[in-house]
């Protein structure tokens, strides 16, 4: 074991499963803390029943007590509740925030060296909840969203193609909403970019579907969202911060001006390493996906002022 440590808030879904992706790659001792006591220790058991026939030795502890995340390297958050049907956008805001803001507290108090990993919804308003609530330095939080969206436009682009989705790769930007702003013209197969090898009719109808992947999912699902994807997108994150890899990717960083964007977390691409997102990339976009990215810009400034007429972060 390298003697890091990660540790997960929330061991629902997307928690537990990327606890499980990431004891595969053993980089790190696990920690998974949630309130739900019991089926918590029950799932990190049952990782570690699994690990001889996996073959890990990855240490995973369940518990309900946040004292158990201290001196951790990394920190993901995805605690909270995920889309159901009847809920509207500020139930979920609401009642996320304030879980947000109870992980990030403890966070503060027990892994103050940490780098903070957001998956919980709304992901970029969430993002900020925990870097006001932590009072972290603004590289050593990010969000999850632009990796899993980008996977999602990956395989429908490879799907498509018929070609190898390892030959596939792509770049979405923006807020994770309906107004994410998928980037035809920097998604690639093997280098050519997808805007040299489809119509524009197929490329608008990818994109479409990609905008509305998690809501596919959330109409067969009907009790919740997907998981599997998006654990595999945390999971890789955790991963690039762990080895320093200094990945390019899009994920929600803090932006002081850079995109024409002043004081919003939004999906950019960055440089992924020890140090939490050590760069962000300005990619030179043309108008359309200029104006693409203010308006998803906007639909996230929305909800940071939805938030601000109830929340105080400290
Ligand atoms: P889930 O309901 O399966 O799991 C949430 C877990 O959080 C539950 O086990 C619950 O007991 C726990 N929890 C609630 N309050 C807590 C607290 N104060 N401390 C510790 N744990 C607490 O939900 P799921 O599917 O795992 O989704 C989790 C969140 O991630 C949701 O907000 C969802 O919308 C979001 N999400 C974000 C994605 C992204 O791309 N950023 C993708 C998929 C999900
Ligand atoms: C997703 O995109 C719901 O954010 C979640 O699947």
């Amino acid at each position: 074991m390298s003697g890091k440590k990660v540790s997960i808030i929330g061991a629902g879904n997307v928690g537990a499963t990327a606890t499980y992706y990431i004891a595969e790659k053993v980089i790190a001792e696990l920690v998974m803390v949630d309130i739900a006591e019991g089926a918590t220790q029950a799932k990190a058991l049952d990782f570690l029943h699994a690990g001889p026939l996996r073959g890990y030795d990855t240490p995973i502890l369940g518990t309900s007590d946040y004292r158990h995340i201290a001196d951790s390297d990394v920190v993901v958050i995805t605690a909270g509740m995920p889309r159901k049907p009847g809920m509207d956008r500020m139930d979920l805001l609401k009642v996320n925030a304030e879980i947000v803001k109870q992980a990030a507290r403890s966070i503060n108090e027990y892994a103050p060296n940490s780098t903070i990993v957001v998956v919980s919804n709304p992901l970029d308003v969430m993002c900020r909840v925990a870097l006001r609530t932590s009072g972290f330095a603004l590289r050593r939080v990010v969000g999850m969203a632009g990796i899993l969206d980008s996977t999602r436009f990956r395989y429908f682009v490879a799907e498509h193609l018929g070609c190898a989705l390892t030959d596939v790769h792509a770049m979405v930007l923006g807020g994770h909403g309906d107004q994410m702003v998928p980037l035809p013209r920097f998604t690639t197969v093997a280098g050519v970019p997808i805007t040299a090898l489809m119509d524009e009719e197929n490329i608008r109808r990818l994109v479409q579907r990609t905008r509305a992947g998690g809501a596919e999912i959330v109409s067969y699902l009907k009790t919740g969202s997907a998981y599997y994807a998006p654990a595999a997108a945390a999971a890789e994150m955790v991963e690039a911060i762990l080895t320093d890899r200094k990945q390019l990717v899009p994920c929600a960083a803090y932006l002081r001006g850079e995109y024409g964007i002043e004081n919003l977390f939004i999906g950019v691409p960055v440089i992924l390493g020890a140090n939490g997102v050590e760069r962000i990339i300005e990619l030179e976009l043309d108008a359309d996906e200029q104006s693409q990215l203010q308006q998803s810009a906007a639909a996230v400034k929305q909800g940071m002022d939805e938030l601000s007429t109830f929340f105080k972060p400290t």
